[in-house]
């Protein structure tokens, strides 16, 4: 199909419950594996792209994302992954994104508001979607998306004063996640409680950060709730760097053609971008935007 907002994809998703999901591309191997797997899957999806990828990517790597989502035969969404500033949004905007998050959690209730308002008004002059978060998602250390050290759960009643004050089209949500993989011995469990209740208050899809290394049962307990949108970065990253380290110890020293050394490292990446898509509900959904 073609490049979506993130608004027309999560919209869909809300009516039929079940979740996008938004893989963190921080390459171009990361974009064609999950691009395979999701067109094999017919699971629509969003190719997220956080700041600090996109300097290393460059801004021509969104060129190559419109490229390939105008090619397939899947609705596809572009989004800047917790845009840290309106300077940044506007940046993403004019690269032709189609979704942005501002992501001002950590500053005080009144001036996240003030920003994202501003980015919302911004955005929506442009038909581009905006993700914003209220409440914070952990932060485990060794992950690009950081967040508190600690999460803090989203309040209801707050959630549902900020989407009406900003109109932004989804949020964030804190409800025990952390970005990144948890140390030993530390398993989340999820406040199916606060979601249900930021649900009842809100009415616009939500979203799940720091989706990675949590019990499946947790995520597709989340997704039942109202999780419209599940953010995985390090799950498709450790089974790459992974399965790369293999090939680049495997005695063979003469081995340095990417094309031979990156095949078998985008197939891990695959396989848990197929898990994921079924897990969310994503797969075989691609036919509800075509009608
Ligand atoms: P994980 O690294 O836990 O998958 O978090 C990804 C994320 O939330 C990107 O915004």
């Amino acid at each position: 199909m073609v490049l979506v907002t993130g608004k027309e994809l999560l919209s869909v998703a809300k009516e039929k419950n079940f979740a996008i999901p938004a893989y963190n591309c921080g390459s171009g191997q990361l974009l064609n594996a999950t691009l395979k797997a999701c067109e094999e899957d017919q699971a629509p999806f969003i190719i997220a792209i956080h700041p600090d990828e996109l300097s290393f990517l460059e801004d021509n790597f969104v060129a190559s994302c419109i490229d390939a989502a105008n090619k397939t035969k899947l609705p596809i969404a572009i989004h800047l992954d917790h845009g840290a500033s309106y300077e940044q949004v506007i940046h993403a905007i004019q690269l032709g994104m189609t979704s942005v998050m501002i992501d001002k959690s950590l500053a005080p209730f009144e001036e996240n508001i003030e920003i994202t308002k501003k980015v919302v008004e911004a955005a929506h002059a442009v038909g581009v979607s905006v993700e914003a978060e209220l409440g914070t998602i952990g932060n485990t250390g060794n992950n690009v998306e950081g967040g508190n050290q600690q999460g803090i759960y989203t309040d209801p009643a707050q959630a549902k004063e900020f989407v009406e004050r900003t109109g932004c089209d989804s949020l964030a949500v804190g409800i025990g996640t952390s970005h990144g993989l948890y140390p030993k011995g530390l398993q989340p469990k999820l406040a199916i409680n606060v979601l249900e209740e930021i649900v009842k208050e809100t009415g616009i899809p939500l979203v799940l950060h720091g989706a990675s290394n949590n019990l499946d049962s947790e995520i597709k307990a989340a997704v039942t709730h109202g999780i419209n949108k599940v953010n995985i970065s390090s799950d498709i990253k450790i089974v790459f760097a992974e399965r790369l380290r293999e090939e680049l110890n495997d005695g063979n020293t003469e081995k340095r053609e990417p094309n031979v050394l990156f095949p078998a490292p985008m197939k891990e990446t695959e396989k848990v971008v197929h898990q994921k898509n079924q897990l969310f509900g994503a797969s075989n959904t691609a036919k509800y935007y075509f009608q």
